[in-house]
């Protein structure tokens, strides 16, 4: 019956004249609050669930932010290498939102709640927010490589934690897949700012060498 006072009255006219018809327009009071976590059964310790959900937050909003990071620079890239980093960098944002998803899922399996709105995100996150604009390629590949550091150093301490407390679903995840996944990503972006010519190998011993043989 609550339910019905809240519905106005076009809708209240459209259910009693067709009963298929959706109930539109409801609204509810929060059935829990962020911050808060009821118990559930898995055998750990509700200090340890707390701690665990309080740093998977963190690291959600961390890999939220640099998934957007990612999904800038593939919009926003330039140059030369203009289409394999336009591609490359789409696919560390799909990996990133993958992620997302698993740490986000973790929260909830501890009976947390996890962040989800980007007004959230800014609050919680330790990476930097870049500029509107443009940056060149290398800020870019910069920028991304110094958002993947913040959140190893922030991981790596996590994922001991849990390991502590016997959170080993969670350390699983921060090390198999999170830590794992940005090491890897970190490796394939760095790559691009070795400064070598592709197309002629110009230092000095390089050309010694060659020069020896003959
Ligand atoms: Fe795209």
């Amino acid at each position: 019956m609550k339910q019905e006072t809240k519905m106005d009255n076009h809708t209240k006219t459209a259910k009693a004249a067709i009963p298929a018809a959706p109930v539109m327009n409801q609204t509810s009071s929060e059935i829990q609050k962020f911050g808060t976590r009821f118990p559930v059964p898995l055998g750990l310790e509700d200090k340890v669930c707390e701690e665990s959900i309080s740093n998977l937050n963190r690291i959600l909003a961390d890999t939220m932010t640099l998934r957007d990071l990612y999904k800038k620079c593939h919009w926003q890239t330039s140059g030369a290498t203009f289409y394999q980093l336009h591609l490359l960098f789409d696919k560390h944002y799909t990996e990133q939102a993958e992620l997302v998803d698993l740490i986000a899922e973790r929260i909830q399996v501890l009976g947390g709640i996890s962040v989800a709105m980007a007004s959230e995100v800014v609050e919680l996150s330790k990476i930097e927010i870049p500029p509107t604009g443009r940056e060149e390629v290398p800020a870019q590949i910069s920028r991304l490589v110094a958002a993947h550091e913040v959140i190893f150093k922030f991981v790596r301490k996590a994922a001991k934690r849990a390991s502590e407390g016997d959170d080993e679903g969670t350390a699983d995840l921060l090390v198999s897949s999170v830590i794992r996944t940005n090491e890897l990503q970190t490796w394939f972006i760095s790559e691009h700012l070795v400064s070598l010519s592709p197309t002629e190998a110009n230092l000095p011993e390089a050309k010694l060498n060659d020069t020896s043989k003959h």
